[in-house]
């Protein structure tokens, strides 16, 4: 009798401790010693250095590329002048100051209530060799500016590449925090997660004068290196109070993508190849439930997926499918129920999003 009171008491400390255990090392646990700040960051004021306008009348200011085609032999270069339209004419070569090539782009604007945007214009440069340095300068006589980019390698499982991950940035001075580390990385292109500007903080006028100056705040990096995007709920800028209803519009006449390559018919989502990687933007804020245009094009781009040639399967959303924070809790659950059985059956390798402000990982599904 003593004895069996024993053996159950022993077999209750026993599945006390292997609970214990489990809740220490099995459960969700801390990765970094990082602890956000308890005080409010705020935006960079406007006469700040890092937003400051270029000299020259009418310089080429908020300078950007992204990826211009499927492979990476192409560059989309974006700039926006103020004071008139100017030339959307790239001139680049291999070497510095010698530019034996040029392309031309387009240049429109766009409003937003009273705000009258600069004149943004878009150059693809394409036909590139991989793994070139390229310099190239835009603008004209002493307004000019000049920068440079490296192509990626070849398409090939043995490339080796680095993405830096960026999302949710602001222009706070924790933005330029994270822009100054991420700059000292070594990461060669940013996969952009949504949520740019932030713009839509403000109201009136502003909202376009914010999207400015991140233009320019970001200018540091993307003008040497491509950035990648994806939009989050801060693009859309639905604002019926001030009669602007055209959601992304800001969003979509500032950055280009190279949707058109990846046979998506809009802009908010498509897929690029690089290096060794394939690499699929998704729009959270947009429709893809069965039979819409976005869960019709990802059901096909699934299948160009050759793992061969680029063993990396990389999405980038917004939202996290997979959240055990409080804020947006549930929030990606539309887009877990139609695309998770997509997910594992693809092999995808790496997920990443933004939105929640918070670092947080799941063990491989
Ligand atoms: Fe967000």
């Amino acid at each position: 009798m003593a004895f069996g009171l024993w053996f159950t008491l022993f077999e209750l400390l026993l599945k006390l401790f292997l609970i214990l255990a489990f809740v220490k090392k099995g459960s969700a646990g801390i990765t970094s010693t990082f602890t956000r700040t308890k005080w409010q960051s705020f935006d960079i004021p406007l006469d700040h250095k890092v937003l400051a306008i270029p000299n020259g009348y009418n310089a080429p200011q908020q300078v950007h590329i992204t990826q211009g085609d499927y492979d990476g032999k192409a560059v989309m270069i974006s700039w926006v002048t103020a004071d008139k339209p100017g030339s959307s004419r790239v001139q680049y070569g291999t070497s510095e100051n010698k530019y034996d090539f040029k392309a031309d782009g387009t240049v429109a604007n766009y409003t937003f209530y009273n705000y009258k945007s600069g004149y943004i214009h878009h150059c693809l440069v394409d036909g590139l060799e991989y793994e070139i340095k390229y310099y190239y300068k835009i603008g004209e006589g002493h307004s000019s500016r000049e920068f440079w980019f490296q192509t990626p390698p070849k398409i090939d499982p043995d490339s080796p590449f680095t993405f830096g991950i960026i999302g949710d940035l602001g222009q706070t001075y924790n933005s330029l925090s994270t822009l100054e580390h991420y700059m000292q990385s070594g990461g060669q292109t940013v996969l952009f997660l949504g949520d740019l500007s932030y713009a839509d903080r403000y109201q009136y006028n502003d909202v376009g004068i914010r999207w400015d100056s991140w233009g320019r705040f970001i200018e540091r990096s993307a003008a040497y290196q491509p950035w990648i995007w994806s939009a989050g709920n801060h693009e859309i800028e639905y604002m019926p109070d001030v009669g602007e209803v055209l959601p992304f519009k800001s969003f979509l006449h500032r950055f280009s993508t190279p949707h058109l390559a990846s046979r998506s018919k809009n802009p908010l989502w498509y897929a690029i190849r690089r290096a060794s990687a394939h690499i699929i933007v998704l729009s959270s804020y947009s429709p893809h439930v069965k039979y819409t245009p976005q869960w019709l094009w990802l059901r096909d781009e699934l299948k160009r997926v050759d793992r061969k040639k680029t063993p990396w399967l990389i999405i980038i959303m917004h939202v996290p499918i997979y959240n055990s924070n409080q804020a947006h809790f549930m929030e990606g659950e539309s887009m877990r129920a139609v695309f998770e059985r997509w997910f594992v059956r693809h092999r995808v390798d790496f997920i990443f999003a933004g939105h929640v402000h918070a670092y947080e990982r799941s063990l491989n599904v």
